[in-house]
């Protein structure tokens, strides 16, 4: 897989302490790390070869090639 071709996302914090989660491709599915964001703050990511997948913690604001989301307060 070329990681570098991928899309990006945008994760947006609506509130200090958003966590962002990676979570590992391959057989086993966990965590590899975690990002903390303040409120306002943004994280552009892509998924890569470590990363198949992405959990959010906290109120936060994701864009990506599908829509906007917001997570539930
Ligand atoms: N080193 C990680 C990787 O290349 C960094 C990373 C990419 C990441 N996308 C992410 C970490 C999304 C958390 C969430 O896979």
């Amino acid at each position: 897989m070329d990681a570098s071709q991928n899309e990006y996302f945008i994760i947006k914090a609506k509130e200090n302490g958003v966590q962002v989660i990676g979570l590992t491709r391959g057989q086993d599915t966990r965590f590899h790390h975690t990002e903390k964001l303040d409120k306002g703050e943004i994280m552009i990511a892509q998924f890569t070869d470590h990363t198949s997948a992405v959990k959010i913690r906290g109120k936060a604001v994701v864009m990506t090639k599908f829509g906007t989301v917001e997570t539930q307060e």
